[in-house]
């Protein structure tokens, strides 16, 4: 057996020092993978720095694509926005849905509401849980003053502790219960200001408790389980969505499908996501592809908007896509709801240099203003996946981007790239069909080219 590669006091190394312990032992080319991974570090050292601090033990950057999408008009305001993706083809299908909408009124977006949610989870031995009810109205009070300070500057911008609920929880678990907030954070996505709200929420609970004297002892004792947000957010809701009459949705798949026969059969794919929980899986995958991208590329909390999305999405019992569709008077609707607690303040959004540019780029905009721009993007996506899968495929598109990534990676020049490109049109894309068939255009004028068989 390798004997185990541990360490102490790692983290107060250098990063030069990390590294060298890493790829010593790790690697087979030490030298090699330190300079590989030094090759990633900004030039500039104080921004470099910055990206260092978001994380620890920090080697260096990870590189992913920065891709636009211009033209998407949401409520008749025309964006250009930020995605950061790897999957090939995400951006490309995302850009020609908002080419498919602008040319028909565009999408929609509005929000439906923006409350976000968190909880003190606590034991209660006491047995007459009337009074604790009875005591509540007075320890909301007290919650609601003596965590002034930490709520007087949300307050000022219009946010803070919106309300607070007891919930008896004992027919589920014995002695527990909850306090359920639900908060407004403005422009914030609001996950440090909650979180200090209910760690000191819960700290007045228990001194509330203390002070009780007409109480037994039992009664005036309370164990804090944890207080902490709930990234299941379905009142910080938005809903995006497109509509046009069936005739203005033009023929598909090169003439050969009506703009009725699409419609039908993209309404149908929508209902399928809707009662069968694998199809609904993908459909929604399909979906995340467009948010976290921007998402992403905004600086914000991708794995707090999937695991709500996701939750939201299994709220009837039965994990269900999230977009639906109908035709409804000779009108075909198109639409998504989906909770996305974001924000345009605070966290990466300002730090992350790059998110700062992607909120430039779409004009500063509000929390909720991004909440719509993300919900359009994911259903721009969904469009172009559905619209695909329904007419001819995804694999044609998906084709092209793979056959590109295969030639970067065979080194093709423009030439052989244009070559590659006619010849494989009407061919199936593999990495062995496209390495013979350089290898066929790259033999020397005159050779025996027969010998090469290209197993496309
Ligand atoms: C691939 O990343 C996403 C799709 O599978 C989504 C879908 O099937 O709707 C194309």
């Amino acid at each position: 057996m390798d004997k185990p590669k541990l360490v102490s006091g790692f983290s107060k190394l250098s990063k030069r020092g990390k590294i060298r312990w890493l790829v010593e032992n790790f690697f087979s080319n030490p030298e090699e993978v330190a300079r590989e991974l030094k090759s990633f570090w900004y030039g500039d050292a104080q921004k470099q720095k910055i990206f260092d601090e978001f994380s620890e033990n920090t080697l260096t950057n990870y590189y992913l694509p920065y891709g636009v999408v211009p033209n998407v008009q949401i409520n008749d305001k025309v964006y250009c926005v930020p995605m950061v993706i790897e999957e090939s083809s995400v951006v490309a299908a995302a850009s020609s849905a908002a080419k498919f909408w602008l040319d028909r009124g565009g999408f929609k977006a509005e929000i439906i509401s923006t409350k976000k949610v968190g909880q003190v989870h606590f034991d209660w031995k006491g047995k007459d849980v009337q009074k604790l009810i009875y005591l509540f109205p007075a320890l909301k009070e007290r919650i609601f003053e003596d965590t002034s300070h930490i709520t007087s500057n949300m307050r000022k911008r219009g946010g803070g502790i919106v309300d607070i609920e007891l919930m008896d929880m004992t027919h589920l678990e014995p002695n527990y219960y909850q306090l359920h907030f639900t908060f407004e954070t403005c422009d914030s996505m609001g996950a440090n200001f909650i979180n200090s709200v209910l760690e000191e929420s819960a700290r007045i609970l228990r001194l509330f408790l203390q002070a009780q004297e007409h109480l037994s002892i039992e009664e005036r004792e309370v164990t804090i389980i944890m207080a902490i947000l709930s990234n299941f957010t379905p009142e910080c809701l938005v809903r995006a969505s497109v509509s046009c009459p069936v005739s203005d949705l033009g023929t598909f798949d090169e003439g050969r499908m009506s703009s009725e026969e699409f419609a039908e059969k993209f309404t149908k794919a929508l209902r399928i996501a809707y009662i069968d929980t694998y199809r609904a899986t993908t459909h929604n995958k399909g979906i995340f592809n467009g948010i976290d991208a921007v998402v992403l590329a905004t600086g914000n909390d991708f794995r707090a908007i999937e695991a709500g999305g996701h939750t939201y999405a299994a709220r009837t019992g039965q994990y269900r896509s999230l977009s639906f569709a109908e035709v409804k008077d000779g009108i075909f609707h198109f639409w998504l709801d989906i909770p996305l607690a974001i924000g345009t303040v605070g966290g990466l959004t300002t730090l992350h240099p790059l998110a700062r540019r992607s909120l430039e780029m779409l004009g500063n905009p509000s929390a909720e203003e991004l909440m719509q721009v993300i919900a359009a993007t994911g259903l721009a996506q969904n469009f172009a996946a559905v619209k695909s899968l329904v007419t001819t495929g995804i694999q044609k598109g998906h084709m092209k981007m793979h056959l590109m990534n295969i030639l970067n990676h065979l080194e093709a020049t423009e030439k052989e790239v244009k070559e590659a490109v006619n010849y494989f049109a009407d061919k199936i894309v593999s990495f062995t069909a496209v390495r013979e068939f350089l290898q066929l255009l790259r033999m020397p004028q005159g050779s025996n080219a027969n010998n090469v068989t290209i197993k496309a």
